[in-house]
């Protein structure tokens, strides 16, 4: 496809479906099914997405078999992405043959033969959410899905924990984990030293004055969850790889790799350490190369499963 005249976050989010149901973990994925405590209708499962976009997760899990009883509340900071959810998850229930409830703007009833699920949605900043709703209400399983690698995680985690009833589950699949590798090479030289200054401003990003990212979010989970007196029950890589096949790109994922292309562009403009002339030559070859169909690109990812204590002998039947 050609090079993009401008740049979409939604269109971005729906072209990295397929290239994340690639990637998913299966091993931390079987993990996850193996650890849900049993839905009823008398006893829902009550899952919480943060960050969660378009509301794509809601569709794998049902896909995948898991959503039988649930509340599924999914909550994202950007209100267009909010409201794009709620158009699109009528739309996708109603194509699974599923009986569509719309109890009220934020609230979307679908329901089949031994399946019945509620799905929340709304627009607001995840520690607002956590500030509401601590010693409100609690969940079964907490899902944060290329999310975690956005934000300060010494604050977020231990906030996100807190609304886990006892012996509940924390998901984080797709957390990026330090690895920006594009096939084939331009300059070896320069390769390298666009990497490294594009996952600086990983780290060194500042929302509202405050640390926001990590490159290596994925390997310091580990430490985060014992330091929140989590344990981890499952982790294993999830890494993007994006190639064109014999048919070209799969999906929209020319256009996934435009827009990664463009974001580093965005990001490294000006950038002290990188030639002004030698960037701007690998961006336009970058693009070209996904235009020619040769563009290889893979990012280095971790899913992560942990779990809250719970009393001992305390299970959720
Ligand atoms: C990389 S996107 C991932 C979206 C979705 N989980 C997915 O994988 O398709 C990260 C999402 O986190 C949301 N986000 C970032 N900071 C947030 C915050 N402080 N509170 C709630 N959502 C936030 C963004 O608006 C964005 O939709």
């Amino acid at each position: 496809m050609p090079i993009p005249r401008t740049y979409s976050f939604m269109r971005y989010l729906t072209a990295k479906q397929s290239v994340d149901n690639r990637a998913l973990n299966r091993q931390v994925w079987q993990s996850l099914v193996a650890a849900l405590p049993c839905a009823t209708p008398e006893k829902p499962l009550q899952i919480l997405e943060v960050g969660a976009g378009l509301g794509t997760m809601v569709e794998r899990l049902f896909a995948g078999g898991m959503l039988t009883h649930a509340t599924y509340t999914a909550i994202d900071l950007e209100p267009t992405l909010i409201a794009e959810a709620r158009r699109r998850l009528p739309q996708w229930a109603v194509a699974q043959g599923l009986q569509v409830q719309q109890d009220s703007q934020a609230q979307l009833h679908v329901q089949r033969p031994g399946q019945d699920i509620m799905v929340e949605t709304e627009a607001i900043d995840v520690l607002r959410f956590v500030a509401r709703e601590q010693g409100q209400r609690t969940w079964d399983l907490l899902i944060a899905q290329a999310f975690l690698d956005l934000v300060d995680v010494p604050t977020t985690l231990p906030a996100l924990l807190s609304l886990l009833r006892p012996g509940g589950l924390l998901y984080c699949p797709i957390t990026f984990d330090g690895g920006t590798v594009f096939q084939p090479e331009f300059d070896p030289e320069l390769d390298v030293a666009i990497e490294a200054c594009y996952h600086q401003t990983m780290d060194r990003r500042l929302i509202a004055g405050k640390p926001s990212g990590d490159s290596c979010t994925g390997r310091h989970l580990f430490a985060h969850f014992r330091a929140a007196g989590a344990e981890v029950l499952a982790a294993g890589s999830s890494d993007w790889v994006a190639f064109a096949g014999p048919n070209g790109y799969s999906a929209d994922e020319a256009y996934f790799l435009h827009f990664i292309i463009h974001t580093m562009h965005t990001a490294l403009t000006g950038h002290p350490h990188l030639d002004a002339g030698r960037f701007t030559a690998w961006i336009a070859q970058r693009h070209a190369q996904v235009e020619q169909g040769t563009l290889v690109y893979i990012a280095h990812q971790l899913d992560v499963l942990g779990r809250v204590p719970a009393p001992i002998g305390e299970t959720r039947e």
